[in-house]
C-alpha cells in the first residue's frame, strides 16, 4: 500500500480518522469470524503513510495485525499500528500479536477497545513494558458497536440478540385476516437476507413457522462463503410440520422443544430438549444451548409473541425495524406482551441509524450501554 491517509500526521490528530478506517476493515469479517471478534488494523509508517492494512477474516486464520504487518514489511518499523481491539497476548491458533508488533519495531499502538477476554488480554501492558507508546479508547464506542456480538458474548456469557421486525407505519405486522406478506419492499427484504448472512443463528417462534412457513435462510449472493446460519424454531410441543421449509436441509435446523415434549420422528434428529417455563421454552436455556454451539449472534425474526418474551427476559440487545409507508388500522401489533404495564416501564432504546431503504425506512436501535463493564 502506498497511499497516504489524508489526515495522517505524526501526532494524535490523525488517530480517529485512521481508526475509522480500521473499523471499516474489521466489518469485512462480519459473518465469517464467528466465534471470534471482528478486528481491523491499519499501519502507518514513520512518515505517516499507510503501509499496511488487514482484518481478521475467519476463525483460525491470521489476526488483523499479522495481515497488516505482512503488507507493511519493513515500513512498520517506527510506525503506528491502529487496532480496533487490544492486540492479543496469548498463543492460541496463532501467536501473540503483541509480540508480532514488537518484532516489527512498531513505535506506537492505538487501540479502540480493551480486550475483555481474560485469556487474551494483556497485549497493551506487554507493549508498554517494552517501551511502545500505547493509546487506548480511540473511537471506542464505534468499535464496540462493530463488535457488539462478540463483546456481549464475552461479557454476558450469552449470544447477542437482534430482534428484527417489519411493520406498517402504525406498527402492525399483519392484517386482521392474518395476511402479512409482504408489508415491506423487496429492497427491505434483501437487507434482511444480508443481516441473516451475518448472523450465526436465525430464530423464529412456532407461530411464525405455522403461519408463514419461512425458509429462514440467507440468499446465496449474501452468504459469506458456504456458511449458512443455524435456523432455530422455538417450539415447546414439537409442532413443526414434516413439510416445513425450515426442515428442507438447505441449512442446519434446530427445533427447541420442551424436555417433556413428544417428539415426532421427522424432528427426532433436529430436536433439542430444553427446560420449560410458564410461557414455553426457557429462553435463557436456549441462549446457553446456542452459546455451546459457538453462536455469538442471534437474529430473532419473531413473531410478536416470541419477541415479547425475549424482551421480558432482557434478551434483546439491538432492534432493527423496517417501517413501510402503509397503514392498516387493525391487525397484530409488531410486538406482543413484553411485560410492560406503565409508561415508566417502557423499554427505552437509542437510535443508531435511520436509513431509507427502497420506499421503506430502516430503523436501528440498541439498548443503552447496559452491557458496558466500564
Ligand atoms: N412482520 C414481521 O416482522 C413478522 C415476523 C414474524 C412473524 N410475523 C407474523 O407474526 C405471526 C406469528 O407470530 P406469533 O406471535 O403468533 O407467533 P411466534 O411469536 O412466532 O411464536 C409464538 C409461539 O412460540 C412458542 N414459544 C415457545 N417458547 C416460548 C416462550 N418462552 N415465549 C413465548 N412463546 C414461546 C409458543 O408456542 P408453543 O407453546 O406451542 O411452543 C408461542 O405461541 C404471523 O402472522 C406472522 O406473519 C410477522
Amino acid at each position: 500500500m502506498t497511499d497516504t491517509h489524508p489526515d495522517a500526521h505524526h501526532d494524535a490528530r490523525a488517530d480517529p480518522s485512521v481508526m475509522r478506517r480500521a473499523i471499516g476493515l474489521a466489518a469485512r469479517g462480519l459473518g465469517t469470524t464467528s466465534p471470534n471478534p471482528v478486528v481491523g488494523c491499519v499501519i502507518l509508517d514513520a512518515a505517516g503513510q499507510v503501509a499496511g492494512e488487514g482484518f481478521h477474516a475467519y476463525a483460525g486464520g491470521p489476526h488483523a495485525e499479522v495481515m497488516a504487518l505482512r503488507e507493511a514489511g519493513e515500513r512498520a518499523r517506527g510506525g503506528t499500528a491502529y487496532v480496533t481491539l487490544e492486540p492479543c497476548d496469548h498463543t492460541g491458533r496463532t501467536g501473540p500479536c503483541s509480540l508480532a508488533l514488537l518484532d516489527a519495531g512498531v513505535a506506537r499502538v492505538v487501540i479502540a477497545v480493551a480486550d475483555p477476554n481474560p485469556v487474551a488480554a494483556g497485549g497493551a501492558a506487554r507493549l508498554r513494558a517494552h517501551g511502545v507508546e500505547v493509546i487506548t479508547g480511540v473511537l471506542a464506542a464505534e468499535a464496540e458497536r462493530g463488535n457488539a456480538a462478540w463483546l456481549t458474548t464475552i461479557r454476558l456469557g450469552r449470544p447477542h440478540v437482534t430482534w428484527k421486525y417489519a411493520a406498517t407505519l402504525d406498527g402492525r405486522s399483519a392484517a386482521s385476516d392474518g395476511t402479512s406478506q409482504w408489508i415491506t419492499s423487496p429492497e427491505a427484504r434483501a437487507d434482511v437476507h444480508r443481516l441473516r448472512a451475518r448472523s450465526d443463528a436465525v430464530v423464529a417462534g412456532i407461530g411464525t413457522v405455522l403461519a408463514d412457513d419461512p425458509r429462514l435462510t440467507a440468499r446465496a449472493g449474501e452468504r459469506a462463503g458456504e456458511r449458512e446460519p443455524l435456523r432455530v424454531v422455538v417450539d415447546t410441543h414439537a409442532r413443526t410440520p414434516a413439510g416445513a421449509r425450515v426442515l428442507d436441509g438447505e441449512a442446519p435446523a434446530l427445533i427447541a422443544v420442551a424436555d417433556d415434549a413428544v417428539v415426532p420422528a421427522h424432528l427426532s434428529d433436529r430436536a433439542v430438549r430444553l427446560p420449560r417455563k410458564p410461557d414455553g421454552i426457557d429462553l435463557h436455556a436456549l441462549m446457553a444451548e446456542l452459546r455451546g454451539r459457538q453462536v455469538v449472534s442471534v437474529f430473532l425474526e419473531g413473531g410478536p409473541t416470541l419477541a415479547g418474551a425475549f424482551l421480558r427476559e432482557g434478551l434483546v440487545d439491538r432492534v432493527i425495524g423496517y417501517l413501510a409507508p402503509a397503514l392498516l388500522g387493525s391487525g397484530r401489533a409488531a410486538l406482543g406482551e413484553a411485560g410492560v404495564t406503565t409508561i415508566a416501564g417502557a423499554v427505552r432504546l437509542e437510535f443508531d441509524g435511520i436509513t431509507p431503504i427502497g420506499p421503506d425506512l430502516r430503523l436501528e436501535l440498541r439498548r443503552p450501554n447496559v452491557h458496558r463493564d466500564s
